[in-house]
């Protein structure tokens, strides 16, 4: 992997739902990849252009309409791959051109310096994934600031979501910055050792707690609201 300096991460939101948008990319090649395309797709091309940055791939975090309603919209202007997990591919049936079916550890490479292995995380859905690179991962719905991704959805599992969870933090050094699927907490950017601290959902010491908690008020087998019109 390369040193922290030759990398970079732009976050940014947009849409109705808090996203948050990242390019994570190669400073001396200035290429990229962006994470979960959704919203406005000319705001993500303008951002690209503004940054002098180049869009080479495309990361999906997960099938989740706020994460990927702009996937087909980005593909028309840049002829890029686009990465998933075949997990999430066969949960979500979700298709577009492009689509590269990957296998947890699989690595994506941007550029000269970046490399970004996909890690399994699932427990919001069957197939999400975070994105490793040196010193940060973004989290997608796995993890947010001070929150967990609600796992009453259609394909969600708490107890599975528990696993990962414990995995994560646990195989992860604590310094790890974390990026997260939404802008949801009191700031945009923690680290594991901050959200073992703080964050609720990472202070159960069982699964039956960590369960009750996660499901509190929730209906398992929840249909995703539906987008905005
Ligand atoms: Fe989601």
């Amino acid at each position: 992997m390369a040193a922290e300096s030759e990398i970079f991460v732009h976050q940014f939101e947009l849409g109705p739902w808090d996203n948050f948008i990242y390019f994570l990319g190669d400073k001396a090649t200035r290429k990229c990849a962006v994470v979960d395309p959704a919203w406005d797709a000319d705001f993500i091309l303008d951002e690209a252009k503004r940054l002098d940055v180049e869009i080479t791939n495309i990361l999906c975090t997960h099938s989740h309409f706020d994460h990927v309603n702009r996937v087909d919209a980005i593909l028309e202007k840049r002829d890029v791959p686009v990465h998933m997990l075949g997990e999430e591919i066969d949960f979500s049936g979700f298709r577009c051109e492009n689509l590269e079916r990957q296998s947890p550890g699989d690595v994506v490479r941007i550029g000269d310096h970046l490399e970004l292995t996909m890690v399994h995380t699932p427990g919001h859905t069957p197939g999400s994934t975070t994105y490793r690179m040196r010193g940060a991962v973004v989290t997608g719905d796995t993890l947010f600031i001070q929150g967990c991704g609600r796992c009453d959805f259609i394909g969600g599992d708490p107890e599975v979501m528990y696993q990962t969870l414990k995995s994560l933090t646990e195989s992860l050094p604590s310094e790890t910055r974390m990026y997260p699927g939404h802008n949801y907490g009191p700031v945009t950017v923690s680290t594991l050792d901050e959200e073992l601290k703080e964050n609720p959902y990472l202070q159960h010491a069982t699964l039956d707690a960590f369960v009750s908690h996660r499901m509190e008020g929730k209906t398992p087998g929840t249909k995703l609201p539906p987008p905005p019109t």
